[in-house]
């Protein structure tokens, strides 16, 4: 296999996890190189269900060395009660997991801030994990690393700066308690000590790791419209989910990954606030809720649900340079009479084959459909391409057409077994 980006082409929760979880036999290395325990990531096997929200989705499989980047923003309490759940469960994870020195820290300040803007009128719906203020803290240079961490001087010096601040926006903006300078540094430094033993220079590992032909899988999280550059803006997350970040968010350079797989639902879904051209109406969300098992796998909010858009996986095609599809969830459209595929948008008369980037258009557009006819077998068991109905196919067709991408493989349920090539 290939270096290889796998990344959310749609707003997020596209199987990523389940896609992972069948690449990751091939792959020596697996790494996660943006978000944080924003992230939801859900890999059935048999009975047995995982959701990671740090740890890459590779620690399930015996052997396969596991890496947080210096890109991803690390919330220590919850990265060590994933260990823990991980090994209840059998997996170690000692030897094989590693975390950047460079990945920022997530204090419970951060988290505290998230959940008061979100508290204001005009909110974004983040997960309140702190991912927002930890990363505005990265690029005002003020943010605490796992290396600052790991070093009581600094982390005391800075630690003291940081508070210093945010005990001051907390009183004064939001009239909210502070926090205590001696109680955080306890907490933390316990935390410091225990997960010293994971902390190293990633970026090294990993150029080393590719020197000896050792075999890359970037697990992206989120998805490119959440990309806080190429997404809705502002109602985004803040890192960049696209491929690019794979690249500034371990160390290692371009020209060093080979391959980008884009991770595209059969329908549309979010979660939080944001233009979403495709919504569905009130029946038509309930049943693919229902059926799709759409609530958030790391805050369990509803999710919003819509029909395929074109122009915005369109868009991931084109800023990822996607060079394949993976299609998840075609079984959730069993048993619809018509489907709708949105192509193009249409606003004050004019009409856009391109993503719009202005929030004003993206709120206030008619989606224009092409209607297909749908197929009433259920899919869920279908092991082969051929056996597809072959209303199914022409759906397939007409999406690779749109996105003018190859669909290489398929996926028809949760578990392993239900996937297939396009061959
Ligand atoms: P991720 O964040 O991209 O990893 O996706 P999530 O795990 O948040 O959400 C995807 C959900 O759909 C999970 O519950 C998966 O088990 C489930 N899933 C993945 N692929 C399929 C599929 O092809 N069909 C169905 N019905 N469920 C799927
Ligand atoms: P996975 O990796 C779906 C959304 C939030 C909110 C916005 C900003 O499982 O696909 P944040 O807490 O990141 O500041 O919230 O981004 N969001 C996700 N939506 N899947 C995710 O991750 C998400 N991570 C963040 O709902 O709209
Ligand atoms: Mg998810």
């Amino acid at each position: 296999m290939p270096n290889t980006v796998i990344i959310g082409a749609q707003w997020g929760d596209e199987g990523k996890g389940k896609v992972i979880d069948i690449f990751a036999p091939k792959a020596d290395y697996i790494v996660r190189y943006q978000g944080g325990n924003n992230a939801g990531h859900t890999v059935v096997i048999g009975k047995d269900k995982f959701v990671l929200h740090l740890i890459p989705s590779g620690i399930l499989h015996k052997g396969k060395i596991c890496v947080i980047g210096n890109g991803v923003v690390v919330d220590p309490k919850a990265l060590l009660e994933e260990i823990g759940m991980l090994e209840a469960k059998g997996i170690k994870v000692d030897g094989r997991f590693f975390i950047s020195h460079q990945a920022h820290i997530i204090f419970p300040y951060h988290r505290r801030l998230d959940e008061l803007k979100e508290g204001m009128k005009k909110k974004i719906g983040t997960t309140k994990k702190g991912i927002g203020p930890c990363y505005s803290d990265k690029v005002a240079r003020a943010g605490i690393r796992v290396i600052d961490l790991l070093n009581s001087v600094v982390f005391k010096e800075k630690l003291k700066n940081n508070l210093k601040e945010k005990n001051a926006i907390l009183a004064k903006i939001y009239n909210a308690e502070g926090y205590s300078f001696e109680a955080l540094y306890r907490e933390y430094s316990d935390y410091a000590g225990k997960i010293k033993k994971y902390a190293c220079d990633t970026t090294l590992l990993l150029n080393d790791a590719i020197k000896k032909s050792k075999r890359i899988l970037f697990e992206g999280a989120q998805g490119t419209l959440l990309d806080v550059d190429h997404g809705t803006y502002p109602f985004v997350t803040s890192s960049n989910a696209t491929a690019g970040g794979a690249s500034t968010g371990t160390g290692v350079g371009p020209t060093k990954i080979d391959k980008v797989i884009g991770i595209v639902k059969a329908y549309t879904t979010r979660v939080g606030e944001g233009p979403f051209p495709t919504e569905f109406e009130q029946d038509l969300l309930d049943r693919i809720r229902e059926k799709g098992g759409e609530f958030g796998a790391t805050t369990g909010r509803p999710r919003r649900c819509g029909w395929f858009d074109s122009v915005i996986v369109k868009h991931s095609v084109m800023v990822n340079g996607i060079d394949e599809i993976v299609l998840t969830k075609l079984d959730v459209l069993d048993g619809l009479e018509v489907l709708k595929i949105c192509t193009a948008y249409k606003y004050e008369g004019r009409i856009y084959k391109n993503f719009p980037s202005d929030i004003k258009v993206l709120s206030g557009l008619e989606p224009i459909y092409e209607e297909t006819p749908g197929w009433k077998t259920d899919t869920a068991n279908i092991t082969s391409y051929s056996k597809l109905p072959r209303n199914a196919k022409l759906y397939l067709k007409k999406i690779q057409k749109l996105l003018e991408t190859r669909i290489v493989l398929i996926s028809v349920g949760s578990e392993r077994r239900q996937t297939f090539s396009s061959e």
